[in-house]
């Protein structure tokens, strides 16, 4: 994000803050509650955003090097992403063309993947290279043809995307826009190191979670004991760019700009600006590093939330028990614990009151415009 960019959201910022406003939208956008609770609604998500759509798989950082792998499930497809010994990135279904198991779990480095079956061997760039103990059992057919099935799939700015349902090779730029494009790429997205990762289940509607993340507005009440005295987040400023949102977050620190110039507005050492890439993923930058959190349906009721935190320089590079890896311990262990203890069984307990039938629809306020926009965005991919 560059200095003309920050000035311009702390600008827009203050001016909300000095005159006791926020971000407004048109008006109240009214949800059917039947969105997170549908069987019928989930599948169609899962058809139009998760499978037909291009989704964010992970970053440049998760497959760096050769052999680099990450695994995840989007419409119901289990997806396996490679960088292979020439530097392609590969997407593959992660499914043995023998008898459909996983070939591989998590993540990780592999020289290849033996299928944990019967060890038929794939290639990093998803040929079959052996069939071992076979004994001639399959010599009619052509090794040729029993590669892993390869998917579109395409890197650019630090991210990865893959169209987990086939077809067109996902066009990064198109689909994050000029605006994103730019910003990442001044980060330097693309140069960052994995720190570590977590993924837990919740039992809640994927949508619920990022209702949560796309407004600001619940911070000084839900994270009231922890975060919340330092967020003025009531006071919410965001960008639309297509279906994505752009979200800075500023701390309270960032109030003393107000009397310097603007030569010193530093937007990024007093906010978190979060980054909503459509349909489930958040990139948010912290002050010294990124986090990552992809949110896998599972099922209407059900989601896989998992949280990659990305560092400018390799764990490797410093002392394990220094300064900067405490403080980057420290960072994870935050975004984690307030996600992990706030967030998210708040999401839990709002899918257990829908499950009961008995709320029809809930209302999202003008002063909630990025998560209108939000579920604006998947009605208008799923259509209806
Ligand atoms: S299912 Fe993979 S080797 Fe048999
Ligand atoms: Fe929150």
């Amino acid at each position: 994000m560059d200095h003309a960019t920050q000035v311009d959201v702390i600008e827009r910022w203050l001016q909300m803050h000095r005159s006791g406003a926020t971000q407004l939208a048109d008006d109240v956008l009214e949800i059917d509650t039947s969105v997170y609770t549908s069987a019928d609604w989930f599948a169609r998500e899962q058809q139009a955003l998760f499978r037909e759509g291009a989704v964010v798989a992970c970053l440049t950082a998760d497959v760096r090097e050769p052999g680099d792998f990450v695994t995840l499930d989007s419409g119901g497809v289990p997806i396996v992403i490679v960088r292979d010994d020439e530097g392609q990135l590969g997407a593959f279904v992660n499914a043995c063309r023998h008898r459909a198991t996983q070939v591989v779990h998590g993540c990780g480095q592999a020289k290849n993947f033996a299928c944990p079956f019967h060890n038929w061997t794939y290639a990093r760039d998803g040929r079959l290279l052996g069939q071992p103990r076979s004994q001639g059992g399959f010599a009619s057919l052509s090794k040729d043809t029993l590669g892993l099935v390869a998917l579109p799939v395409a890197e650019a700015h630090g991210l990865v995307f893959v169209r987990p349902g086939g077809g067109d090779t996902p066009d990064v730029d198109a689909i994050i826009g000029a605006e994103i494009s730019r910003d990442l790429d001044r980060f330097d997205l693309a140069g960052y190191h994995v720190w570590d990762r977590i993924q837990r289940e919740w039992q809640c509607n994927w949508k619920l979670i990022l209702d949560t993340f796309t407004e600001s507005y619940h911070v000084f009440a839900l994270h009231g004991a922890s975060v919340g005295p330092d967020y003025p987040g009531h006071v919410m400023i965001y960008d639309e760019f297509g279906p994505h949102l752009r979200i800075p977050v500023p701390r309270a620190s960032i109030l003393e700009f107000d009397h310097r110039p603007q030569e010193e507005w530093d937007l990024l050492a007093h906010a978190t600006v979060q980054y909503h890439l459509a349909p489930n993923t958040m990139v948010n930058h912290t002050i010294d590093h990124f986090i990552l959190w992809r949110f896998e349906p599972v099922g209407a009721d059900r989601t896989v939330a998992e949280m990659t935190m990305y560092t400018p320089e390799p764990r490797a590079a410093h002392d394990a028990n220094g300064e900067w890896a405490k403080s980057m311990e420290a960072w994870f262990d935050l975004h984690d614990a307030i996600t992990r203890d706030e967030d998210y069984p708040e999401s839990e307990r709002i899918q257990r009151v829908l499950g009961s039938g008995r709320v029809p629809t809930t209302v999202l306020g003008r002063n909630e415009g990025a998560v209108q926009h939000f579920h604006r965005a998947v009605r208008a991919a799923v259509g209806g």
